[in-house]
């Protein structure tokens, strides 16, 4: 018998190993997906295989996360309960996926994940695996075990010498990737309190960013970021590149109580630089190339896509078929966006496209010769005729 857990090198997920052959009878393949966290991939390896694992996988899938999952997020305009950029659950099915077809390689009979029984982790993991493989065995220790705090967890690694870097003083729950960095728990728990600054590790505090503006320009083609101030770059560079500006100038810090799938309200604090660059820039554009009805069109379409995705439906047929509408609307979405970044703000400076719909001789102030102005007396006639219908009746 055979599992592959979703493995971080975190506390949780190290406790796992010993727990599922204790528990399971199995061997443990531990399988790290490199999403561009920056953290202890490090190391991983000895520590994996101290606390118990036959080995260790560790896959650089920044690209594709890029190219397949933020990327069809973005261009849809995906916000989830208004303000949440999606940064964790859009990782989920990506890690998912690998984890089922590692199991398929390997010839494992079990997938396994160290999130709680209590969050909507546990289920992005589990929808992604039942679309996958429907006849791999699920383990969820968070919901078996009788692990039920930090201490606990730390006892039980002692228990088994599983090596643990961290110690009992670690307080928030953390999730980053190339997109975003999350912040639960701890003092957050109470949606009164102010973040402390120091909690914050990718993004500078608005009074803390440099005194004066500086300029930003990021270019798309068809949809897709392929530069920033005029230099070309790969997606994951561009990613990097964007959180560094966004960082230094305290963009992209958000706030919110959100609504988990499971049923409860729940206070989270997310670092999303260059994600929210990415998303002011690409609406600014379809500012200039959609024509209304797609853009309204689009817009209704991006509350569900956003709701599938923080449920974990990433791989449904509904999703593909949002992707198809998506991807056509965005065949003209080549131009730049021009902003002035200062103390915590994106302000939009200017929008160009050789596919602009806006046109200066329709739109002027100045004389014109393409616009009667005779015609707009007819048009407000018919189109408020229904008012004074109304009106004559009260
Ligand atoms: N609340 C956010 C979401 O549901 C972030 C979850 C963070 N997960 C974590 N394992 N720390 O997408
Ligand atoms: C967890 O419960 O494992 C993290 C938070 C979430 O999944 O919503």
């Amino acid at each position: 018998k055979k599992a592959v857990l979703a493995y971080s090198g975190g506390l949780d997920t190290s406790v796992i190993v010993p727990w599922l052959r204790e528990n399971y009878g199995c061997e443990v393949i531990c399988f790290c997906a490199d999403l561009g966290q920056a953290e202890e991939l490090e190391g991983l390896e000895e520590k994996a295989l101290a606390s118990g694992a036959s080995k260790l996988i560790v896959r650089d899938l920044r690209e594709e996360f890029m190219r397949d999952y933020i990327l069809p997020t973005l261009q849809a305009g995906a916000i989830y309960e208004r303000k949440y950029l999606l940064g964790t659950s859009f990782a989920r099915p990506i890690i998912a996926r690998h984890q089922v077809l590692i199991a398929e390689e390997e010839g494992a009979d079990a997938v396994c994940h160290g999130a709680t029984g209590k969050g909507n982790d546990q289920v992005r993991f589990e929808l992604t695996f039942f679309a996958l493989n429907p006849r791999l065995k699920i383990i969820a220790p968070w919901r078996e075990w009788s692990i039920k705090s930090r201490q606990d967890a730390l006892d039980y690694a002692a228990e088994y010498n599983v090596p643990v870097t961290a110690t009992a003083e670690k307080i928030y729950s953390r999730d980053r990737n190339l997109w975003h960095l999350s912040h639960e728990g701890g003092i957050l728990e109470d949606p009164w309190n102010e973040p402390e600054e120091d909690m914050f590790q990718i993004s500078v505090s608005p009074e803390n960013a440099p005194d004066t503006p500086e300029e930003l320009t990021i270019t798309f083609v068809k949809g897709v970021p392929t530069a920033v101030n005029g230099q070309e770059l790969g997606l994951v560079p561009l990613m990097d590149e964007l959180n560094r500006i966004g960082g230094k100038h305290g963009i992209g810090r958000i706030d919110l109580v959100e609504n988990r799938l499971v049923g409860m309200k729940s206070h989270g604090v997310y670092e999303t630089p260059g994600g929210t660059l990415l998303y002011i820039a690409h609406r600014e554009l379809e500012s200039i190339v959609l024509d209304k009805e797609t853009m309204r069109a689009k817009d209704r379409i991006a509350i569900d896509y956003a709701d599938l995705v923080y449920n974990g439906r990433w791989f449904t047929p509904i999703r593909e078929h949002y992707d198809a509408f998506v991807r056509s609307t965005q065949e003209n979405m080549t131009g730049e966006v021009r902003f002035k970044l200062y103390k915590g703000n994106a302000i939009v400076i200017g929008r160009r496209s050789p596919f602009s719909l806006y046109r200066e001789d329709l739109a002027t102030f100045g004389p014109d010769m393409v616009y009667n102005q005779k015609d707009a007396e007819a048009f407000i006639r018919l189109y408020g005729l229904s008012m004074k219908v109304q009106a004559f009746l009260k």
